[in-house]
């Protein structure tokens, strides 16, 4: 019997755990454990998932919550260390680029026991991203890496990791596009609830702290979205970090103003959100992928993305948001169908990346 302790925490890692882990759990001889850190804990960024997207309750929930970098990773690490000396897993799963991704990996190194990482290789480059440190460190400390695309890879490679640990398997957020994109038209009715229009609005999701925590970026974003709404509605579900920078930047909407701000969603509302959108705008990882999943323009409101292969194929454009007359005017040239050339079976694997995976951990 493999005993597989998964270590999640934020949104984006219950949607990818929710791949994986149905495979796991069907598979026999393998036994996981689900921790879930409460990086995370709102009911609508958390427990929105687990009923959506049937993610049985975790075995653990560390309730840690928010905090500094130092506070919140050094408190998961120590939670996480507890349950892994009782369980005594095989392996330890970690997803992405969070700081419980890294809290998970570093308990389990420590500790001795073998560290699989999804969504290795990914690099921005840029080191004052929390993400990129946390990457780096995670990929550095696993023993199997499962990377979701060639440039991945290649990141990897040229790192000096030991080659027989890479493996190339696609992107389980591809996997989670194709599963949940047929249901969500099933069970959503967000676009009736809020009297939407397919193709008649923008659809906008912004967190990273980057531009959260930059009066100048928040207030371009904000502005520039004010000015947009003007002839094109845009909802904004709103990431809670989002809202308080709002608060403390006295940026408010006027109500006249066509763009809608709502609370973050579920995942299936939130596909439904992308597939009906005319244009996506996000500072998201996994929404600039979603945007190309379903075929719908993308602007990058960053100075660089991970996802590389769809900014040089011309599917999602990166437009640093320098000021709101950019961010109008390149939101305004994003609205016709970009001419890419990609496949996402080609680029993010053919929606079997969590079957690769639990087969190569077997
Ligand atoms: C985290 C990840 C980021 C990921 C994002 C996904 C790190 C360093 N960052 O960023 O890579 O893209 O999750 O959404 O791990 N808050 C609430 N309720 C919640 C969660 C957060 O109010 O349920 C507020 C708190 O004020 C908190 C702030 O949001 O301080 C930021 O939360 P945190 O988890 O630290 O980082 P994210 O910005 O969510
Ligand atoms: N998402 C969601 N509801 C929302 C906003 C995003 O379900 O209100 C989903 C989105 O479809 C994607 C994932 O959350 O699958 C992305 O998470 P997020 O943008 O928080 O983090 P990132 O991918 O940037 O790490």
């Amino acid at each position: 019997m493999l005993k597989i302790a998964t270590v999640v925490g934020a949104r984006p890692q219950f949607i990818k755990a929710a791949t994986v882990s149905r495979v796991l759990r069907s598979t026999p001889d393998i036994t996981e454990i689900l921790v879930h850190t409460g990086q995370h804990y709102d009911a609508n960024m958390s427990e929105v998932f687990f009923q959506e997207l049937e993610i049985p309750p975790p075995d653990y929930h560390l309730g840690i919550g928010s905090g500094t970098h130092g506070a919140q990773t050094g408190r998961m690490l120590e939670a996480i260390e507890g349950v892994l000396l009782e369980e005594k897993p095989d392996w330890v799963l970690v997803y992405g680029d969070t700081n419980s991704t890294l809290a998970g990996a570093l308990a389990a190194v420590k500790l001795h026991i073998p560290v699989a990482h999804i969504e290795a290789g990914l690099r921005s480059f840029n080191w004052q991203m929390p993400e990129e440190i946390n990457r780096v460190l995670t990929d550095r400390a696993s023993n199997l890496l499962f990377a979701p695309t060639e440039v991945a890879v290649e990141n990897l490679r040229r790192e000096g990791i030991h080659q027989g640990t890479i493996h190339l398997v696609g992107d389980v957020m591809y996997d989670a596009a194709l599963y949940y994109g047929s249901k969500a038209a099933i069970y959503s009715f967000i676009l009736k609830h809020l009297n939407l229009r397919s193709k008649g609005y923008i659809l906008a999701t912004i967190h990273r702290a980057e531009n959260t925590d930059y009066s100048a970026n928040i207030q371009a974003i904000f502005r520039g979205l004010m000015q947009v709404a003007a002839e094109i509605p845009v909802l904004l579900p709103l990431h809670p970090r989002t809202r308080k920078a709002l608060e403390q930047n006295n940026l408010m909407i006027p109500v006249s103003n066509c763009l809608q701000i709502i609370e973050p969603v579920g995942y299936l509302d939130m596909v439904m959100l992308e597939k009906n959108a005319r244009l996506i705008v996000t500072d998201s990882g996994g929404v600039q992928k979603e945007a190309f999943f379903y075929r719908v323009p993308c602007v990058i409101l960053r100075e660089e993305t991970e996802w590389v292969e769809l900014v040089q194929s011309r599917w999602n454009r990166l437009v640093p948001p320098k000021s709101d007359i950019v961010v109008r005017c390149e939101v305004f040239n994003s609205l016709t169908l970009p001419d890419g050339d990609l496949n996402s079976r080609t680029v993010y694997g053919t929606g079997q990346a969590a079957k690769q995976i639990v087969k190569i951990l077997k």
